[in-house]
């Protein structure tokens, strides 16, 4: 696992991006993007626009999959998954809608519609590079503590802990669905390459546990440490837990050239 400690969420954004484009430039315009929700991705969003606006990498053929949607929203919900991937990623970066997948949260058989976003993926070839978030509780996509590390797509039931998180963007706390469809923890390492991003101090536990802390269920993120190709851009706040901060900033002083990106 590779963690690059930032000095603030505007360079967590750059970083982040710079590993991502790498990965879009070596795969080609096909790329396959796996795309978080969150507030902590924006930035990264934000810079990758900035890269394909200038030329710097070509997303024309680019497919995307989101990590989860909840259940119970009416459709076109604009705190929806399908609504807020399409505000902040199909729309800046110029994706094709049609290559754009979220799970079918609005779907009569969720088993079913989570079965078929597994074949999508495969049927796409696997995702390329998939970006992720990291909840206070520690939890990737919708993979709550006590997720099976090896699990694939299906329906869960949020915490009450990330249903208040979630609740600002919300009228009232109530109306954060309880049901989503996600990706599993399976599923996530299944990529290629993981770029996770984490900005603030509310999320130092969950970034201390997913990076030093042991494997564990109770700290979905934790199953990055078996991933090969892991990337954790994280800024002082969200670092401020960890033990190996020196050693992490040692690394990146001294690493070679052709590691950088
Ligand atoms: C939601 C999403 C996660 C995301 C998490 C953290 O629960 N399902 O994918 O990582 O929120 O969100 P934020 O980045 O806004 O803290």
């Amino acid at each position: 696992m590779e963690v690059v400690i930032c000095k603030d969420a505007a360079q967590v954004g750059a970083v982040a991006a710079a590993k991502v484009a790498q990965v879009a430039r070596r795969v080609g315009p096909s790329v396959v993007l796996g795309v978080a929700t969150g507030s902590s991705p924006l930035a990264l969003y934000s810079e990758l626009a900035a890269l394909v606006a200038a030329g710097s990498i070509d997303l024309s053929h680019a497919s995307a999959f989101a990590l989860d949607e909840y259940v119970g929203l009416p459709q076109g919900h604009p705190e929806s998954y399908a609504e807020v991937i399409r505000r902040t990623v199909t729309e800046p970066l110029g994706l094709d809608p049609s290559r754009v997948h979220v799970p079918d949260g609005f779907a009569d058989d969720l088993a079913l519609a989570a079965e078929q976003y597994e074949a999508a993926i495969a049927a796409a070839g696997g995702v390329d590079v998939q970006i992720l978030g990291i909840g206070a509780n520690g939890h990737i996509g919708f993979n709550e503590p006590t997720s099976s590390l090896s699990s694939r797509t299906r329906i869960k039931i949020l915490t009450p802990r990330t249903r208040a998180d979630n609740a600002r963007f919300f009228d009232s706390p109530e109306q954060v669905p309880i049901h989503c469809l996600t990706q599993g923890l399976g599923t996530i390492l299944d990529a290629r390459e993981v770029v996770l991003v984490a900005n603030g101090q509310s999320k130092a536990d969950a970034v201390r546990a997913a990076v030093e802390g042991p494997l564990t269920a109770m700290v979905p993120a934790s199953v990055l440490q078996l991933h090969r190709f892991a990337t954790v851009v994280v800024d002082e706040a969200a670092a401020a837990g960890l033990t190996t901060g020196d050693f992490h900033a040692f690394i990146r002083d001294n690493k070679p050239e052709w590691q950088r990106y």
